[in-house]
C-alpha cells in the first residue's frame, strides 16, 4: 500500500525522500509525489506513474536546498491514479500539505461541507479534505467581505497546468498568522474524520516540524543525529538509523530536527522508548540478484536456520521465546483458530495439519477477511494464531481483534518486530526472515511453516501427545531443513528450463492431498501473482468433480506426491490427468522411484519427514513462478495491481 516518508534535519530533504520512497516501492503504488519547504514556501511535485517520473520532475536545483519535506507513493483507493490525485494534497492557500495512507470513510459529507464554505478541491481523493480541515483550524474559514485572497501555491500548478494556482471562489483566509499550533490544528481536524489512516502534515508557517497521526496504518519514526525521519516501513529508515519509535493507534507525533514528541489524540503525553532494529541496510538491497524475489528465494536456507536458532537446542521440546501460555491453558485448550490472508493463510493450512497431527487439537483455519465477519464460536478455551509477515494487514488485524473480543488468547506469527500484530498479541513468535521486499512472499512463507511446526511441537509436548523419541526425531529432521533447502536451490536450472518450456501457456493446475494440497495452493498463488497466468489448485480427489473438464492435451498439471499415506490415491489422480492428455509435472522425493513410471517430468526434493515436506516442496514452485514471470517479461518484484502490505480492507 502507500509508502510514506518525512524528513526534518540538516541535510537536503529531497534525495532522502526519494531514496526512502524507492525502498518502499515494493509496497506497490501507481503515483508518487513530494513536498519540500523551500524559502518559506511549500513546493509540491507529483505525478502518476513510477518514481522515475517523479525523479525527473524534481531534478534541477529548485527543491534541493529544503531540509524539511514529505514524500508519498500512492496505491489508488479513491480516485484514479492521475497527477491530480497523487499526494501530497494541499489546502486552498498552499500553506498546508498532507500525505495519507488509508481511507477517510466520511470524506464525502466533509467535502460537501468544505465546498459549501468555499474551499476549492483539486482532486477526487479522500485525503484532500484533511488539508482543508487543517486550513480551517489554522486560519479560519469563510468570512465573506474580508477580501483577502488566498496565496497562490508555487510549484506543480504553474509548470504542469494543474489548477494549483488559483483564486478560490468565496474562501477568505481570516488569519494569516495562525495562533494555533500545527499539532492542535491537526488534532482538531482528524477528530472530525472517521477511518483507518496514517496522516503526515507539513505547514509553511510552522516550518520546523512535521506532524503525523496514526489511526491504524503503520508509522515509524527514526531518530538520527540532528535529523528525524518518518516512514511507513522499516527498510526506508535503515540507511539512516536503526533507533525507531513506533507510533501506535490514536497517537500523534511532532517531529523536529532534534527528535520527536508523541502524545495521544486526547492530549495525554506518551513516554516512548526507542526500539533497536536488528536488520541492517544491506539486507534490504538486491545483493547482485536481478530481483528481490530471487534473492529472497535464495535466502531461505539462512532464514530457516535463523528462525530455528536457539529454539530447538534442548532435546525434549522447542523453546519458544515470546510464547508464554501456561501449562493449564494448553491442557484446557479445546480448539485452535488460525487466521491470515494470502500466503500467510496458506502457511496456516500447513499449521492446521501439524497441530492436529502432533498435538491432537482441532484446528480451524479461516481467511481473516471472512473470520472478521463470521459469527465464529471463539471462546476463552481457544488459541487464535494470527499469521502475518508484515503484522499490519488490515483484515488480519481486524480478525485478530474480533477473536480477542470473544475471549481467545492471541498468538502472533510475524516477521516484523514492533508491528501492530506483535504488539497486540499475548504470545509472539517472530519468524526472523529478514526484510521481505518482493510483493510475492517466499522466505516469509517458508519461515512461517517452521514457526508453525515449532508451535505444534511445543503444544504436543505440553499435552503429552508425542513421545520423547518422536520429538527428538522431528527436531533432528527440522534442523536438517536448511541444508536440504539449499540442495533444492542447486537444482534451479532444471526449473528454469521447465519454465522456459511452459511460459507461453495460459492455464495451469496444481493438485495434491493433505499437506501437498496446502502447498499446491501456495504454488498456484505464486504463479498467478507474478506470471499473470491463470492457475488453480485443487485437492487431487476433487479434480474429477468438475475441473477435469478443463484438462485438455498439453495442459500442465503439477502433482505433489510427498505424502505417503495418500501416495497411491494421488497416483490415480495423475492417471486421470494423463488419460486426458494433460502434462503432469510431479514434485517428489529423491527416493521416489515409482513416480517415473507415471511421468517423466519430475522436480525432485531431498527426502524428509512428510510433515516437513512443504518446506522443501514449495521451493521448486516458487522458482517456477519466478522464471515463468521472467520469461514473460513481467515486473516480478512489483506485480500489477498488488501491494506488499495490504493495510486497507
Ligand atoms: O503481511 P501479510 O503476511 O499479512 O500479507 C498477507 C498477504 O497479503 C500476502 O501473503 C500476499 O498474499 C502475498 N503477496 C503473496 O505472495
Amino acid at each position: 500500500m502507500c509508502g510514506i516518508m518525512g524528513y526534518v534535519g540538516h541535510r537536503s530533504a529531497l534525495p532522502i525522500l526519494l531514496d526512502g520512497l524507492r525502498r518502499l516501492e515494493y509496497r506497490g503504488y501507481d503515483s508518487a509525489g513530494v513536498a519540500v519547504l523551500n524559502d518559506g514556501h511549500i513546493e509540491v511535485r507529483k505525478t502518476a506513474g513510477k518514481l522515475a517520473q517523479l525523479t525527473e520532475i524534481t531534478s534541477g536545483p529548485g527543491l534541493l536546498h529544503g531540509t524539511v519535506g514529505i514524500g508519498h507513493t500512492r496505491w489508488a483507493t479513491h480516485g484514479l491514479p492521475t497527477d491530480a490525485n497523487a499526494h501530497p494534497h494541499s489546502d486552498c492557500g498552499g500553506r498546508v500539505v498532507v500525505i495519507h495512507n488509508g481511507i477517510i470513510e466520511n470524506f464525502l459529507p466533509l467535502k460537501e461541507e468544505l465546498q459549501a464554505r468555499g474551499h476549492t478541491f483539486r482532486s477526487d481523493t479522500d485525503t484532500e479534505v484533511i488539508a482543508h480541515l487543517i486550513e480551517e483550524e489554522l486560519y479560519g474559514h469563510e468570512q465573506p467581505g474580508t477580501g483577502e485572497p488566498p496565496r497562490p501555491l508555487r510549484g506543480l500548478g504553474a509548470e504542469r497546468g494543474n489548477a494549483e494556482t488559483r483564486r478560490s471562489g468565496s474562501l477568505r483566509i481570516t488569519n494569516h498568522e495562525s495562533q494555533v499550533t500545527l499539532e492542535e490544528a491537526v488534532r482538531r481536524a482528524v477528530q472530525q474524520t472517521r477511518g483507518a489512516y496514517a496522516i503526515v502534515v507539513l505547514c509553511s508557517d510552522q516550518p520546523d516540524r512535521i506532524v503525523a497521526v496514526r489511526q491504524i496504518s503503520p508509522l515509524i519514526i527514526g531518530l538520527g543525529k540532528g535529523e528525524t525521519i518518518l516512514a511507513s516501513d522499516i527498510p526506508a529508515l535503515l540507511s539512516h538509523t536503526r533507533d525507531v519509535l513506533v507510533i501506535e493507534d490514536g497517537e500523534m507525533a511532532v517531529m523536529t530536527a532534534s527528535g520527536a514528541t508523541v502524545e495521544r489524540l486526547d492530549g495525554a503525553t506518551v513516554a516512548k522508548q526507542p526500539l533497536r532494529i536488528t536488520w541492517d541496510a544491506e539486507m534490504a538491497e538486491k545483493g547482485g540478484y536481478p530481483h528481490f524475489m530471487l534473492k529472497e528465494i535464495h535466502e531461505q536456507p539462512r532464514a530457516l536456520q535463523e528462525t530455528m536458532m536457539g529454539r530447538l537446542d534442548a532435546p525434549g521440546a522447542p523453546e519458544l521465546d515470546g510464547v508464554s501460555y501456561s501449562p493449564e491453558f494448553v491442557r484446557g485448550l479445546r480448539k485452535l483458530w488460525i487466521t491470515a490472508c494470502g500466503t500467510a493463510y496458506h502457511a496456516g493450512l500447513v499449521g492446521r495439519w501439524v497441530v492436529e497431527h502432533w498435538a491432537k487439537i482441532p484446528v480451524e483455519p479461516e481467511l481473516a477477511s471472512e473470520l472478521r465477519y463470521r459469527d465464529a464460536l471463539i471462546d476463552p478455551q481457544t488459541l487464535t494464531v494470527a499469521i502475518s509477515q508484515s503484522g499490519e494487514t488490515a483484515d488480519t488485524l481486524a480478525a485478530a481483534r474480533e477473536a480477542r473480543k470473544r475471549g481467545t488468547r492471541l498468538a502472533a506469527i510475524t516477521n516484523v518486530v514492533g508491528s501492530t500484530l506483535s504488539r497486540e498479541a499475548d504470545d509472539v513468535l517472530y519468524v526472523r526472515a529478514g526484510p521481505e521486499i518482493a510483493v510475492a512472499s517466499s522466505k516469509a512463507y517458508i519461515t512461517m511453516l517452521v514457526a508453525l511446526q515449532m508451535l505444534a511441537l511445543d503444544l504436543a509436548v505440553r499435552r503429552g501427545t508425542v513421545t520423547p523419541p518422536r520429538v527428538a526425531h522431528i527436531i533432528q529432521a527440522m534442523k536438517a531443513l536448511p541444508g536440504k533447502a539449499q540442495e533444492v536451490l542447486q537444482r534451479e536450472s532444471e526449473v528454469a528450463s521447465l519454465a522456459a518450456r511452459l511460459a507461453d501457456r495460459e492455464h495451469m493446475f496444481f493438485i495434491g492431498r493433505g499437506l501437498d494440497y496446502a502447498v499446491a495452493q501456495e504454488g498456484s498463488l505464486k504463479l498467478k501473482e507474478i506470471s499473470y497466468l491463470h492457475s488453480e489448485a485443487l485437492a487431487a480427489g476433487e479434480l474429477k468433480h468438475g475441473t477435469l473438464a478443463l484438462v485438455t492435451p498439453g495442459v500442465p498439471v503439477f502433482a505433489l506426491v510427498t505424502q505417503r499415506h495418500v501416495y497411491e490415491k494421488t497416483l490415480s489422480n495423475i492417471q486421470e490427468v494423463k488419460a486426458r492428455g494433460g502434462l503432469v509435472i510431479a514434485v517428489a522425493y529423491d527416493r521416489d522411484t515409482e513416480i517415473t513410471k507415471h511421468t517423466e517430468v519430475v522436480l525432485r526434493i531431498p527426502d524428509t519427514l512428510d510433515d516437513l515436506a512443504p518446506v522443501l516442496a514449495i521451493i521448486p514452485l516458487q522458482l517456477f513462478a519466478y522464471y515463468v514471470a521472467r520469461e514473460r517479461g513481467n515486473d516480478i518484484d512489483q506485480p500489477r495491481n498488488l501491494a506488499k502490505s495490504v493495510t486497507v480492507e
